[in-house]
């Protein structure tokens, strides 16, 4: 099947991930079914699509005109039958737990047509698992998104150990097509590449500050007024290749012992550590308390100023 060919997307699951799974497809011009279990969760589903849509038009990302033509496309039901029957492409984001997931996918299968892509929104679960007892294994694949899905582009897709390599492919050709960047795991690993890169990060973070090396603010500082704003342009192996006149090789000779040094002084520790949270909240309420007022001073402000932000950014990617 070729990417082309899906025009209509079932959405399984309407809570955080499957709403804004919902916007992403809708913003792409394909139809949209959003199935959930209850007109109660329904009701949640529809009220975050309008909270997405609402800082889309406020952040000058969509017109109203736009807007309205994006929610039109998203349909709501509880009938799974209605959900999947003429979808060629499902994306499940129903509860992480694997019983609920074989369970979903079981239903699924029951109602929606042999040749329909089945991805799964999984952070951890392995699709070989939550694919065991299906029909199609072969049109089982992972796609896990960044939340928000409809402003990250990151999807990280993996199969499952009977996924047939065709139908990954026309996942990963399918999600490109409409401004996700995908990116694909060649072995099952743990946390897959974002997490993982966050977390190797986060430990180091952790340990500066345990050890009293730095604050709380400084080490976020350091981040987004640092290396932050060119991760924000270029990965960073890129960053390495425009570092140095010899390109990435020329930084790696130029790193050479002295990365070594820094590696032997660096964290690696496989246990987080217990205290944390009372170490680092202190730290990040004066974090929140010194920001500008353009800023804020609240979570709420904060993580609107964030979603600001990153609509700028994406527009400045051209991928809004
Ligand atoms: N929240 C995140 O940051 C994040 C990020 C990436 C991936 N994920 C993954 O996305 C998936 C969904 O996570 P979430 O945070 O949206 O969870 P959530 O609890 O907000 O949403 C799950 C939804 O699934 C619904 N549901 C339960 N059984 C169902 C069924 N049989 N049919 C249809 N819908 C059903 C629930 O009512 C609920 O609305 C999980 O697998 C999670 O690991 C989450």
């Amino acid at each position: 099947m070729k990417p082309e060919a899906i025009k209509r997307v079932a959405c399984v699951g309407g809570g955080v991930i499957g709403s804004s799974w919902a916007i992403q497809f809708a913003m792409r011009g394909l139809d949209v079914i959003l199935s959930d279990i209850n007109d109660e969760q329904l009701a949640k589903s529809r009220a975050q699509m309008h909270r997405s849509l609402d800082a889309l038009e406020q952040f000058g990302a969509v017109t109203r005109s736009r807007r309205e033509e994006i929610a039109g496309r998203v349909k709501l039901t509880t009938a799974m039958e209605e959900a999947v029957a003429d979808a060629r492409f499902i994306q499940e984001s129903g509860p992480e737990r694997l019983e609920i997931k074989q369970s979903i996918l079981a239903q699924v299968e029951a109602y929606a047509p042999a040749q329909a892509i089945y991805a799964s929104s999984t952070s951890g679960l392995l699709v070989s698992d939550i694919a065991a007892r299906a029909a199609h294994p072969e049109r089982c694949v992972g796609a896990h998104p960044y939340n928000p899905p409809h402003l990250i582009p990151l999807v990280e897709l993996t199969s499952g150990d009977r996924t047939a390599p065709d139908i990954l492919q026309t996942a990963y050709d399918f999600y490109q097509s409409i401004g996700k960047e995908a990116v694909l795991l060649r072995k099952e690993c743990p946390g897959f590449l974002a997490n993982r890169l966050q977390l190797a990060l986060y430990r180091e973070v952790q340990d500066l500050v345990m050890r009293g090396v730095c604050s709380v603010e400084d080490a976020d500082k350091a981040l987004v007024y640092g290396p932050g704003l060119r991760w924000a342009i270029f990965g960073h192996n890129m960053i390495m290749q425009l570092g140095n006149p010899g390109g990435l090789t020329g930084m790696v000779e130029m790193l050479g012992n002295s990365g070594d040094r820094w590696l032997a002084d660096m964290a690696s520790w496989t246990h987080q550590p217990d205290n944390w949270a009372q170490v680092a909240q202190p730290g990040v309420d004066q974090e929140m308390a010194n920001f500008p007022d353009y800023v804020g001073h609240t979570n709420e402000a904060c993580a609107r100023y964030r979603d600001q932000m990153l609509i700028e950014l994406l527009k400045l990617h051209r991928k809004l």
